[in-house]
């Protein structure tokens, strides 16, 4: 396989691809990844919003990561589990949102077994037989059969509560050495009875959940499986037995498709081949979907994953028949946008496979995030720390000079240009800085991707790039920088300064072999700055001496890299290991050497070169005359991730600093507000209520309008709500606004249907109230019984309001024709001695149109008081604005009087009522009654069955 970038477009990937009932819109998907993003077992916002993400991006199929279907099999809160039916309702969120962006979504089904042994739960893992995954760990339960009965149930409410929770099809897993895959594998499974010994005994176990779900998977739901082909593991499951056992149940549980994985979770190189790292080439298993594939009936599909990670070598995979779709998994973890932007030749931010914070901080228990891509899992907190500096910068473009060409400067650069004029100076002529030295030892290629896609996307974004150009006085004054950010990087010196021999230190220089027999690698972190260097010697043939105080090898090395790594390395037969030593003599090519237990020295001859970690010190000056920040390695020295992240935090933070440059307190108050991790560290789960706010208008057609309502909506709620402003689609009306379609009661009745829908959705996502912010309020009866939510609407709370204070009111508007609708809605709510009246503007239509153009209110106000004066002498003791355009506008203009008479500020308020609605239902100060006409839910099918018959255009909502 190829990871070519001259290929011929990929073709075949954007084709549909059908898995039994379900089709996909083309064959990339995100196969199942354990995000740890969950909280309390279940599906929590960031979850949402995470995979939403990936949806949107334009991938076919998103796979949930493992959902546990018992309590021996939970491990931490912040994995997935639909063992109870508590599950089902924040799952329906997550189906939701997936399938709001044309995604379909599969649930995987799994049970961990003997490897899920954890300190959280306390609960003694379930295995087949008492043999630990791998040396030193937990030994599991045996299951006993009434156990084995007991998951066969549990997989079985597990199935049925995905189909509850709306999910598009089901994947059981059977590989990766989970539980299921343990009793299949005679490495795994001694036992003796029905569900051991002979190849069909062991596959009992398998066959019987299958054939327990598949009986329960609805017909418009897929069913399929994940399968390792291969263990790699000495008498373990091979490709020719795991394809025979794939053919067989396809047929025999008529499989839609079968996923096609490899490895087993023992404690040995397999693991480490599960997610293929950077050592590994391009879709380096693609010969096992080939043989699966080979096997399965032409109706079954064959979905294959690992390291597939360009649509290059997809495209490559499904040419040469090795799979019908192809998993993108950490591609897209890197950059959910890949289908799109490659579609629209956009620089893709590559994955680099170097499995740092995606796997290697999901095996740490800690949520996962991405080397190249600081937003994983907090995508919604990122997205408001970039409002949140839209609206910091106001007026002209600062000018911001980067110093230095790191991935932490690059960063920078290239995220400030969305505000700021940048120029990013570097002092070598290459770009890339620590990463130039990594990218360039052996297996470490993949690093060069990163330096790539930041240096393209600093061209395209306009960075004025400087190379071979240093930092110093001259350039600082010899232009008018509004703001700095330091990217200098750490200088790494020697640790020790008498006469020893030479003491080359990492990152100092891609070590040269030539003429090094034997070297020596001293290192107190045990990470891949080491383990590289290592790699790198041994790779080229040069004898080496692994020295370090630490006690473990490579504990800064993910297991799922550290495993592969070693047994590479032991297989040369050229590295030696000194743990808990440290170098205390270098001189004359004699080494020597001091270990700690116990105490004692010896020596190596004839060593050629020494590579010590050295010490690292951040080389960035102290102070400057202009607002500055430092980032990446400069600021503490901690790698590749930090250095994005961080550079991409700094980009944001300077131009709060440039902004409110003389002003410490305004400018603390906007780092807030930038800040995405702290933002997501402060919220306190389910304190935020959300709100959706939907309206008559269309977003994008009065940037003044959409800027406003935001800002309304903080000044209500502050960080209490999050409310999302939704307007009518696009094609609705080609007007700015929609005076000409409300005025018209046949057309009202779309417009009801449509809120009310917009009402399901609403709940669906996970919202916690609903907003019909339009006066003649569209769609309320219905959508109260469509959903449990509060609905509040605009017309509605205003009147309540006058009547709860005992005033009498008058509506001013615009649109004459709507007072019809108004005036039966007053009467309806019992308020017809209350309402004094209505008064239209003078060229109201005019009006509005023109101030919500350029959010000129004057003579809008000036029609206002005049309208309001004569409701007043009419006997009106407050006034409601009759749309919520005026309403709107008023409010911007800071004006709560027309006429004399104080304006209800009707937007605001039901914002306000909304918010203590859904409060006071999560306080229980009221709960929805599930048993009145409009309240109470009949089952399911009938509901499918009703919204298939008669919604617009049939389908789901
Ligand atoms: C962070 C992370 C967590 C994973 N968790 C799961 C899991 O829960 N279930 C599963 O079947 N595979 C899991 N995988 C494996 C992936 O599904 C996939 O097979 C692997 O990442 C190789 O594909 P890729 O090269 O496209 O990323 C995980 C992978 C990653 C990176
Ligand atoms: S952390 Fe590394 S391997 Fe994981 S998705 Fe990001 S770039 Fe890829």
């Amino acid at each position: 396989m190829t990871d070519r970038n001259d290929a011929p477009p990929p073709e075949r990937v954007f084709r549909p691809l059908t898995l039994g009932p379900v089709t996909l819109r083309n064959r990339i998907f995100v196969s199942a990844h354990t995000t740890n993003l969950g909280e309390r077992h279940e599906v929590s916002d960031r979850l949402v919003a995470y995979h939403r993400e990936r949806a949107a991006g334009g991938v076919g199929l998103v796979v949930t990561e493992g959902l546990r279907v018992h309590p021996t099999s939970l491990k931490r809160p912040e994995a997935l589990s639909v063992w109870s039916d508590d599950a089902v309702a924040p799952l329906r969120r997550l189906t939701a949102a997936v399938q709001g962006e044309g995604a379909a979504i599969f649930a995987q089904i799994l049970h961990s077994g003997r490897e899920a042994a954890d300190d959280y739960t306390r609960t003694p893992s379930w295995g087949p037989s008492p043999i630990p995954w791998s040396r030193g760990a937990a030994v599991p339960h045996a299951m006993t059969t009434d156990e084995i009965d007991e998951l066969v149930d549990c997989f079985a409410g597990g199935v049925l509560r995905a189909a509850a929770a709306g999910f598009d099809g089901v994947e059981i897993h059977l590989g990766h050495g989970h539980l299921l895959q343990q009793f299949l594998s005679p490495i795994s499974n001694g036992r003796d009875d029905e569900y051991g010994g002979t190849p069909a005994n062991r596959a009992r176990l398998v066959e019987r959940v299958l054939t327990r779900t598949r009986g329960l998977v609805p017909a418009h739901m897929a069913f399929g499986v994940r399968i390792s082909a291969e263990e790699f593991v000495d008498g373990g499951l091979g490709v020719d037995v795991m394809s025979q056992y794939a053919a067989q149940w396809a047929s025999r549980y008529r499989l839609d498709f079968v996923d096609v994985s490899h490895s087993a979770y023992v404690g040995g190189p397999s693991l480490s081949t599960q997610m293929a790292d950077m050592s590994h080439g391009p879709a380096p298993f693609a010969h096992l979907g080939k043989a699966v594939r080979d096997r399965l009936p032409d109706d079954v599909a064959t979905l294959l994953a690992c390291r597939i990670d360009s649509l290059d070598v997809a495209e490559d995979v499904l040419a040469a028949g090795c799979a019908d779709a192809t998993a993108m998994t950490r591609a897209h973890i890197a950059d959910p946008g890949l289908n799109r932007k490659h579609r629209g030749g956009e620089v893709v931010r590559r994955c680099t496979s170097c499995n740092q914070l995606c796997i290697g901080r999901s095996s740490g228990g800690l949520p996962i995030s991405c080397v190249v891509n600081p937003e994983v899992g907090l995508e919604e907190a990122w997205r408001e720390a970039y409002a949140a500096a839209d609206r910091v910068v106001t007026g002209g473009r600062p000018r911001l000079l980067v110093v230095g060409g790191g991935p932490a400067g690059m960063e920078a650069a290239l995220t400030a240009t969305r505000w700021a004029d940048v120029t990013l100076v570097e002092r070598e002529p290459a770009l890339g800085g620590a990463l130039r030295t990594a990218r360039a030892l052996h297996g470490r290629s993949g690093w060069a991707r990163l330096v790539e896609d930041q240096e393209r996307t600093c061209r395209e974004c306009g960075v004025e790039l400087r190379q071979g150009v240093a930092f110093d006085a001259g350039l600082l004054t010899a232009e008018p920088w509004d703001g700095i950010v330091l990217a200098t990087g750490a200088v790494v010196g020697p640790r020790w300064s008498d006469d020893r021999d030479p003491v080359r230190c990492f990152g100092s220089g891609v070590p040269d072999p030539a003429g090094v027999r034997r070297a020596a690698v001293h290192d107190d972190r045990g990470g891949w700055e080491a383990w590289g260097v290592v790699a790198h010697l041994v790779h080229h043939g040069v004898e080496t001496h692994y020295v370090t105080p630490l006690q473990s090898l490579a504990p800064g090395v993910t297991i799922y890299s550290r495993l592969g790594l070693l047994a590479g390395l032991r297989a040369s037969d050229l590295l030696h290991v000194h743990l808990m030593t440290t170098v205390s003599g270098w001189r004359d090519r004699v080494l020597t050497l001091r270990a700690s237990l116990p105490d004692t020295e010896t020596a190596v001859a004839d060593v050629d070169a020494l590579w010590d970690a050295g010490v690292a010190t951040p080389a960035a000056p102290r102070r400057l005359p202009v607002p500055h920040r430092v980032v990446g390695d400069a600021y503490a020295p901690r790698g590749a991730g930090w250095a994005v992240y961080s550079g991409r935090l700094g980009a944001l933070r300077i131009l709060a600093d440039i902004r409110h440059r003389d002003d410490p307190v305004a400018r603390s108050t906007a780092q807030r507000g930038l800040d995405a991790d702290r933002r997501v560290a402060h919220v306190v789960p389910g304190r935020t209520v959300k709100i959706w706010f939907q309206k008559h208008t269309i977003i994008g057609r009065n940037p003044w309008l959409d800027e406003t309502y935001p800002r309304h909506a903080t000044a209500m709620l502050g960080d209490r709500a999050d409310v999302t402003f939704v307007g009518l689609p696009g094609a609705v009306y080609d007007d700015q606004i929609p005076a000409d379609y409300v005025r018209f009661g046949q057309i009202e009745v779309f417009f009801s249907w449509y809120f009310a829908s917009q009402a399901v959705k609403a709940e669906r996502a996970g919202y916690d109230a609903y907003v019909i912010g339009t006066s003649q309020d569209p769609g309320l009866a219905m959508a109260r019984s469509l959903v449990s939510i509060p609905v509040l609407a605009y017309g509605e709370t205003a009147f309540t309001l006058a009547r709860t204070h005992g005033l009498r009111f008058g509506v001013v508007g615009f649109i004459p024709e709507l007072e019809e609708a108004l005036t039966a809605n007053i009467r309806a709510l019992g308020l017809a001695d209350s309402c004094v009246g209505f008064r239209y503007l003078e060229g109201g239509r005019d009006l509005v149109t023109s101030a919500t153009r350029d959010g000129r209110t004057d003579a809008l106000a000036a029609a206002m008081d005049e309208a309001a004066t004569t409701l007043r002498r009419t006997g009106a003791q407050c006034i409601v604005p009759g749309e919520g355009l005026p309403n709107e506008m008023l409010w911007a203009a800071g004006i709560h009087e027309v006429g004399g008479l104080p304006v209800i500020d009707c937007d605001g308020l039901v914002m306000l009522t909304a918010e203590m609605h859904a409060r006071a239902r999560r306080l229980r100060v009221w709960a929805p009654d599930d048993d009145s006409y409009d309240t109470r839910r009949a089952p399911d099918e009938v509901i499918d069955r009703m919204t298939e018959i008669f919604s617009p255009g049939g389908g789901r909502w």
